[in-house]
């Protein structure tokens, strides 16, 4: 049997959609059970219902053979593993975002920008390499309250349909990326176990419209 990690939360119902038209629907409604690994229906595939965050570590260590990741969460871990196919599904764009009478002409390069985020890593890159000095404040969630109350000047966040920015007198400022789904797959399970992998690829492949 393979091992899948699967993000709980916002993408779950989207994934499993997925894995319904690839042949691979779990045996329980994965939105509705409190089980934690639930096998598929055809016995190929066992899922593991994890934290978005942890996903890409249960995959990095070998704990599952592969699993489904956001582009966003891949880009602030950077955990080392495969990453063949996009999915098509969860998709948003990571912004620097803040209040609309910002602008980021007006950086003071002398004293560093303060940035709120879920993703420091991303900021701090980000910020580097446009050679802004900046100062990233992690938070858990609620960015947006960073960049209103005057915590920091921008946020660093994803932004789907934008409306939690346009709730909250917030506008996109920059564009870092745009992200989606991704099946990430261990490095070692992926030359190990090929062919399982391949069938699964393709199997998603088919089932999302991409080439694998
Ligand atoms: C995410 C993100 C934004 C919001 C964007 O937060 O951090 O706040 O969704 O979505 P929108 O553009 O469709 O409004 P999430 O819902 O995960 O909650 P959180 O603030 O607790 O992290």
């Amino acid at each position: 049997m393979l091992r899948m990690a699967l993000p709980t939360g916002r993408v779950l119902k989207e994934a499993q959609r997925l894995l319904a038209a690839a042949g691979l629907s779990p045996a329980e409604d994965l939105s509705a059970t409190r089980r934690l690994t639930v096998p598929s229906r055809c016995g190929r595939v066992e899922y593991l219902l994890v934290k978005p965050v942890d996903a890409p570590l249960y995959v990095e260590q070998g704990v599952a053979d592969c699993g489904i990741s956001g582009k966003d969460t891949l880009m602030e871990l950077s955990p080392d593993l495969l990453e063949p196919l996009d999915l098509g599904f969860a998709r948003c764009r990571l912004v620097v975002a803040g209040k609309p009478e910002l602008e980021r002409k007006g950086d003071n390069l002398l004293s560093p920008v303060r940035i709120a985020s879920k993703y420091p890593r991303v900021a701090t890159n980000y910020f580097r390499k446009k050679g802004v000095p900046a100062t990233v404040f992690k938070l858990s969630g609620s960015v947006e309250i960073g960049a209103v109350l005057g915590l920091s000047h921008y946020i660093v966040d994803i932004v789907e349909t934008g409306a939690t920015l346009r709730e909250n007198g917030l506008v996109v400022i920059e564009e870092i990326a745009a992200c989606s789904a991704r099946l990430v797959v261990n490095r070692a399970a992926y030359y190990a176990r090929l062919e399982e992998i391949r069938e699964l690829m393709q199997h998603l492949a088919n089932a999302t419209g991409a080439t694998p």
